[in-house]
């Protein structure tokens, strides 16, 4: 990688910075629920579960959470799935998630679920989606946040549980669900020709077709999740960088890199923030939308990815506003709705991006 720009000295950091960040609308397009539990609602959960999850949670809450890699994560990752169980459970996770998220100045949310983890344990899709559409409609009555609901599966597990997650994600397009995506441990199982016709089903459903790619395996996993899947946005992307000619394609398209620096960072796949190779993309004009991923297993949130970007990576705040502007375009929603909904919210940060030259 060629080395991107000398980061300019920042005009303002700090409070000042956080709650200027705050104030630019964004989305947060890639966001796993049990990755953004509060950590309060982590150890009473973990604790009523009786689940090893609680000294983790417990050593967290004063040391914070630490990854060897991306299999070390999601090992991890799975212990939380039986925390969260009851309609109750899924209701009132999904409304700490929203309220944290409209805390931080996040308008539109896309927030990923794994069902075929919770039914493995005892919830049903039915109490699943009941918690998590009443949760839904308080937000929409209390907070100024919209909010749909993507389903994941992983990736490791037999092609039958991907089949599920999809019958999962169509049957519940009526209630918030608006895209499907493949998680997991991509260095176990990457591309894998046979989940193409689970995208297929996905979009014939209408919904988005989302990947983790480019994450623990190189750009010809991203690649293959344009070429087999056909995606219309790639959960990290990070190695893309690797190869000039995909980079080129990116730039030539509309299907963005879910950029989740602290993420990266943490799992090793970039040894830091500023030397991300979010700036060299971005240069060379690939779309990208910022987001967290699992904030609170990896001690930030969407505000504190932008601070780092700005930061450590030198990313001007002008440019932050024009992606947090653009990322609006990017939500697994009909042009027509996503017009609607966000003329005025994706204004709002083109203003707020013209204050940031001035
Ligand atoms: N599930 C939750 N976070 C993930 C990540 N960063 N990569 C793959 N699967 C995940
Ligand atoms: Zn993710």
């Amino acid at each position: 990688m060629r080395p991107g720009p000398a980061p300019r000295p920042p005009a303002v950091a700090g409070d000042a910075l956080r709650e200027r960040l705050r104030r630019l609308p964004k989305t947060e397009l890639h966001l796993h629920a049990l990755g953004a539990l509060r950590p309060a609602t982590t150890v009473e959960l973990a604790r009523r579960a009786g689940s090893p999850v609680l000294a983790a949670a417990e050593r967290a809450a004063a040391e914070g959470y630490a990854f060897d890699d991306l299999p070390h994560f999601v090992e991890f990752f799975i212990g939380l799935f039986g925390l969260v169980t009851t309609p109750a459970d899924f209701e009132r996770v999904a409304w700490e998630v929203a309220e944290d998220l409209a805390a931080l100045g996040v308008r539109y949310a896309e927030v990923r679920w794994t069902p075929t983890s919770h039914t493995a344990r005892g919830a049903t899709v039915d109490g699943m989606w009941a918690g998590l559409e009443a949760a839904r409609a308080q937000v929409e009555r209390r907070l100024p946040l919209t909010l749909r609901w993507v389903v994941d599966f992983p990736r490791s597990l037999p092609l039958a549980v991907g089949e599920a997650a999809c019958g999962i994600a169509v049957a519940t397009r009526d209630r918030g669900t608006v895209a499907f995506d493949v998680a997991g441990d991509e260095r176990a199982v990457g591309a894998e020709p046979r989940f193409a016709a689970l995208f297929r089903r996905a979009r014939a459903a209408g919904l988005g077709c989302l990947a983790h790619a480019g994450e623990a395996a190189g750009p010809e996993s991203v690649a293959a999740a344009l070429d087999l899947w056909g995606v219309d946005r790639i959960g990290h992307g990070t190695r893309a960088i690797e190869d000039a000619a995909l980079v080129a394609r990116l730039a030539r398209g509309t299907v963005p890199l879910e950029v989740c620096p602290t993420s990266n960072e943490a799992l090793g796949v970039v040894p830091s923030v500023a030397a991300h190779p979010v700036v060299e993309l971005l240069r060379r004009g690939v779309p990208v939308v910022v987001s967290s991923d699992d904030p609170t297993l990896f001690g930030t949130d969407v505000v504190r990815e932008h601070e780092r970007l700005h930061l450590e990576a030198g990313v001007p705040l002008d440019t932050l506003g024009r992606l947090a502007a653009a990322s609006f375009l990017q939500a697994s929603l009909p042009a027509a709705e996503r017009h609607e909904r966000f003329a005025d919210v994706a204004r709002e940060a083109v203003a707020w991006s013209e204050a940031a030259c001035a």
